[in-house]
């Protein structure tokens, strides 16, 4: 086993499956203290036993909550500080793309509670620890799928006109905004923040939506990456001493890039970040 991630505690949400469940075991197998959240306790048990067994690291643990309402974040951070005293990445991962209108536990549109409120405030809770490291990062997994959407101020929730397409690319344009606007205010602290599209992966993405959907993921199957393709930008963002001092940047294949023009409005940015304080009554 590489041990380039050995003394590092990484934190990988949404690391049942897919994307997240590959960049955590890559960490592990780096050596990485590595903690997985995802809903479902059987999943993450399931997940942490075969980590364990395909890298023969035994510092893999779970904690198992619902990140798309307050209640739940709160409690896997406050389950992770119990037992932790060091975060060295933070990779917000755990994403969904819902083609009907559902609220979540707190009453907000699902798709910007679980995408974007869920990344903001895991990280609004965790950037003590994060800040107390001599070096320390957030990795934000957003998508392609930002690129010509907007930020609907108006009705940010889609109480009206509802799109699971439009409103998941509302909510990776969020995590721009946000990593964005987080590099800004970390400025001069040695934490980093960083977003990626992993590109499109071959993972249970969109298929809790069922029927058609489901169907058509699965005929769209062979066009899809390989997951290890699909997790090899968020590992090296996690992990690559390359990227060390980088912040406030968006990758592709491992490679900076610029992003949709609507990611750098700044005064997008900060209203977001007020507005989600304000949703998260922070
Ligand atoms: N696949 C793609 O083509 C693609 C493209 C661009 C961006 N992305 C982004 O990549 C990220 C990972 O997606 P993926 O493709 O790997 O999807 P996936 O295979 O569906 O995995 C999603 C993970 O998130 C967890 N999760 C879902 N809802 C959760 C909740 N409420 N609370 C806690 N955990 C939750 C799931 O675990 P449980 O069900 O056990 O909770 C699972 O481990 C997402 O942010 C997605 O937007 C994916």
């Amino acid at each position: 086993m590489s041990q380039t991630m050995q003394g590092k505690t990484v934190l990988v949400t949404g690391a049942t499956n897919g994307i997240g469940f590959y960049a955590a075991r890559e960490l592990a197998r780096m050596g990485a203290q590595t903690i997985i959240v995802s809903r479902s306790s059987e999943k993450c048990a399931a997940s942490v036993a075969q980590i364990m067994k395909e890298t023969g690291n035994q510092q893999v643990e779970y904690i198992a909550a619902d990140l798309s309402n307050k209640a739940g974040v709160k409690s896997a951070v406050d389950a992770f500080k119990k037992n932790h005293s060091r975060l060295d990445v933070l990779l917000n991962n755990a994403g969904a793309m819902f083609m009907s209108r559902q609220e979540s536990a707190d009453g907000i549109e699902m798709t910007m509670a679980l995408n974007h409120l869920n990344y903001f405030y895991t990280t609004y809770l965790l950037l003590d620890m994060l800040k107390a490291n001599e070096k320390a990062r957030v990795v934000n997994v957003s998508s392609g799928a930002h690129v010509g959407a907007k930020i609907n101020f108006d009705d940010i929730q889609y109480k009206k006109g509802y799109s699971g397409f439009g409103v998941y690319g509302q909510s990776k344009l969020m995590n721009l905004l946000f990593t964005y606007e987080l590099a800004r205010k970390l400025g001069g602290t040695p934490v980093t923040s960083n977003a990626l599209h992993p590109g499109f992966v071959n993972t249970g993405f969109a298929k809790n939506n069922g029927g058609f959907i489901k169907f058509a993921m699965g005929l769209l199957s062979p066009m899809q990456r390989k997951v290890s393709d699909g997790a090899a930008t968020s590992i090296f963002l996690a992990s690559s001493p390359e990227i060390d001092t980088v912040s406030g940047k968006y990758y592709v294949d491992c490679k900076a890039v610029e992003s949709d023009p609507a990611s750098y409005d700044k005064a997008a940015a900060a209203r977001l970040w007020q507005l989600s304080l304000d949703l998260l009554g922070l």
